[in-house]
Formats: C-alpha cells, sequence, structure tokens
C-alpha cells in the first residue's frame, strides 16, 4: 500500500503538516510506503484555460505538474492535507487541483482512466481553520471531492479542526494528532 501526502500549507511547521505526518505515521505501522510533496514548494502555473488538453489529455505546460500526475499515479490513496484560506484551499494547493483539467479531458473526453490504470484508490482531506462555525469545511471539502472525483480517488471522508490558528498550535489540541493517527491507520487497512 502506497501513501502520498500532499502538503497544502505555505508556512512551514503548519498545524495541517503535523495532521498529515500523524495520518502517515498512521498508515506506516500498517505496513505502507509513504512520501510527502509539499506544494508551495513546487512550481506548478495556473491552469490558463487554453484548452489545448482537450485534444490529447496532456497539459503543455512542462512545470512540476506532470511529476504530481506521476506520483498520484504511484499512491494507492492520496491525503490532501491544507487549511481554510478565504473559506477555500491555499492558492498553490488550488491551482495543482486546477491543473488536472487535463485528467478531467481524459476521463470524461477520452474515456481513459485519469491515473493511467483503474486500481482503487482513496483520498483523506486534512484540514484545519482559524475560524469556528458550523459547516466551516463545507466548501473546501465540496473542491477536495471534486478533485478526487476527477482522478476516480474515492473520497474517505476528513480530519478537520476548527478554531486553530497559530502555527503548530495543534500540538496542543487533546485529541487531534491522535485522531489523525487514527485516520491513517483506518485509511490503509479499512
Ligand atoms: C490568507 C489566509 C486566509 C485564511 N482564511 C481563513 C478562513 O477563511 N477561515 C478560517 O477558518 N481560517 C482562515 N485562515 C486561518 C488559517 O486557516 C489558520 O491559521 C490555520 O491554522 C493555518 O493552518 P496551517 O498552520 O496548516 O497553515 C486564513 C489564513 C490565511 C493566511
Amino acid at each position: 500500500m502506497r501513501v502520498l501526502g500532499l502538503a497544502g500549507s505555505p508556512r512551514r511547521g503548519s498545524n495541517t503538516d503535523i495532521l498529515l505526518g500523524e495520518v502517515l505515521k498512521g498508515a506506516a505501522a500498517h505496513g505502507a510506503e509513504t512520501k510527502t510533496l509539499y506544494i508551495p514548494n513546487l512550481n506548478i502555473m495556473a491552469c490558463q484555460d487554453c484548452n489545448a488538453c482537450l485534444a490529447t489529455g496532456a497539459c503543455p505546460f512542462g512545470d512540476d505538474m506532470p511529476r504530481v500526475v506521476q506520483e498520484l499515479a504511484w499512491a494507492d490513496r492520496i491525503v490532501l492535507a491544507a487549511p481554510l484560506h478565504f473559506m477555500g484551499l491555499p492558492s498553490q494547493t488550488k491551482a495543482l487541483i486546477d491543473r488536472t483539467q487535463a485528467q478531467w479531458v481524459k476521463k470524461y473526453i477520452l474515456k481513459q482512466p485519469p491515473l493511467g490504470d483503474s486500481r482503487e484508490r482513496r483520498g483523506l482531506f486534512v484540514s484545519v481553520g482559524g475560524r469556528t462555525g458550523e459547516n466551516l469545511f463545507d466548501p473546501a471539502a465540496a473542491t477536495v471531492k471534486a478533485f478526487f472525483a476527477t482522478m476516480d480517488i474515492k473520497y474517505s471522508g476528513r480530519v478537520a479542526y476548527a478554531g486553530v490558528e497559530n502555527r503548530a498550535e495543534i500540538l496542543n489540541h487533546p485529541d487531534a494528532l491522535k485522531a489523525a493517527f487514527e485516520a491513517g491507520e483506518q485509511l490503509v487497512t479499512s
């Protein structure tokens, strides 16, 4: 079982990085091979809606995006960890998702598996937000669900905590780290 972590926070030592680390530890405890891509360290330009992918399912821009698609294809489980930024995902993470429009074309226009094969993949959404309130994570989760659905990755739920504002504040949460570890275990065993 191979698990890919996509770390979307632009700040290092972030709350979502910490939670992602626990999820991956939980997965590794059951023998999973894990790796993490730090999205803000990648060179991913925004989708230009140039429609070049419409004919071939391939994006003409040769930045780090082909590598991301390769890593998604490598994985059996994908953990997207990103905080709320203006109720949505951080812009670097959103750029990555928008660029999978080429995979959308593969799936819906060319009728091919978006990641090149049809094996079962599952995905988890990990997030935090500084604010509190009901349904805080629903708008961001809607984007993640659309991303996973386009990649043929089955959405397997979320680990998300509201009211977490400062760097590494999640370390003081009474049960978040344990819950994240257990979510990682469940992701690779259920
Ligand atoms: C540009 C920006 C926009 C933000 N927008 C929201 C928001 O809409 N809702 C919210 O609950 N928190 C918002 N926050 C707060 C972050 O979600 C919060 O600080 C979180 O702990 C950051 O997670 P990280 O440590 O994983 O980066 C925002 C922070 C930034 C920098």
